[in-house]
């Protein structure tokens, strides 16, 4: 008679963790504790990623696997290469004149870099919010139907569709419904926000990337945001950058902490914030510096 299989060995992780028959990215052996966590369903693999803008090396030997339908926090003082690793995700710094990458991401096991990608279905896939809301300046509607009118969905009907369901996955539909045709620059800063967010959802990407995304906005309108977050992981994969370490350990479940474009620690992130492995973690995160 076989043997049956032995059972995967239970981690704290597995509270959180979508249960399936996916088998979990087993952390190199003789690796860093300090850098690879167990990531169950990984989608997004960094490797030895390493941008340089001119002669100024950005970002140094980035090694990280992104766990999808989670959030993962990228914290780090400024100018440490958060925005620049976020931007690589999507390959928005191929806009960036002078920059050079080395190393590679692959997503869901594709190199982004592979001659054969087509880069806008990439960042269809893997869509962005900025730091600063940028909504056109156009109608609320028109907002959120643009990407998909772009990609080539023209039916009215549809766009109806498209829009309200954005919107109410953006926790903003009640606030707007009956003033779509209004200017989305009418909004207040949270709304716009929010409203950014129903464009990136609404032409259905996998991945969504945050820079800073609540760094403008009062406490109220964060916490919203922070609620939003947390409820659209259940569909999607969601890397969000953030200066504010409270808001990280709030929402998220991996954190990664670069310094001076190095990954210093990358882990669960009560494990990063309860028990970190490096100094300079230890030194960040308690406010010692940064
Ligand atoms: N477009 C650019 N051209 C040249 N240097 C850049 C550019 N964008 C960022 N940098 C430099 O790269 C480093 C990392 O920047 P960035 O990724 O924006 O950091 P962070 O988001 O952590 O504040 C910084 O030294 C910054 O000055
Ligand atoms: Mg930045």
């Amino acid at each position: 008679m076989p043997m049956p299989e032995s059972q995967p060995e239970v981690l704290p992780s597995a509270a959180h963790e979508r249960p399936g028959p996916v088998p979990p990215a087993e952390p190199p052996s003789g690796s860093d504790p300090a850098l690879h966590p167990r990531i169950l369903d990984p989608v997004l693999q960094v490797e030895e990623l390493s941008l340089w803008y001119g002669e100024t090396r950005a970002l140094e030997s980035v090694s990280l696997q992104v766990a999808a339908r989670r959030i993962t926090a990228i914290i780090g003082p400024s100018g440490c290469g958060k925005s620049t690793l976020l931007r690589c995700f999507n390959r928005l710094n191929d806009l960036v004149d002078g920059v050079r990458i080395a190393g590679d991401i692959r997503f869901e096991g594709m190199s982004i870099h592979d001659p054969t990608t087509d880069v806008n279905l990439l960042r269809k896939r893997v869509g962005m919010v900025f730091q600063k809301s940028n909504p056109f300046p156009k109608a609320i509607y028109e907002n959120v139907a643009y990407g998909c009118r772009i990609h080539g969905t023209r039916r009215k009907r549809e766009l109806d569709e498209i829009v309200e369901r954005s919107l109410r996955s953006a926790a903003l539909w009640d606030e707007v419904k009956d003033r779509l045709e209004e200017s989305a620059l009418g909004l207040s800063g949270g709304q716009q926000q929010r409203l950014c967010i129903a464009r990136a959802i609404a032409v259905e990407p996998e991945v969504i990337l945050l820079d800073e995304p609540c760094s403008a906005l009062d406490p109220i309108a964060t916490a919203k945001v922070e609620e939003l977050m947390l409820d659209l992981k259940s569909r999607y994969t969601l890397i969000v950058v953030t200066h504010n370490m409270q808001q990280a350990s709030r929402v998220s479940n991996y954190t990664a902490f670069l310094y001076l474009g190095r990954l210093v620690e990358y882990g669960e992130t009560e494990r990063v914030f309860i028990n970190p492995m490096k100094k300079q973690t230890e030194d960040y995160i308690t406010g010692r510096f940064g």
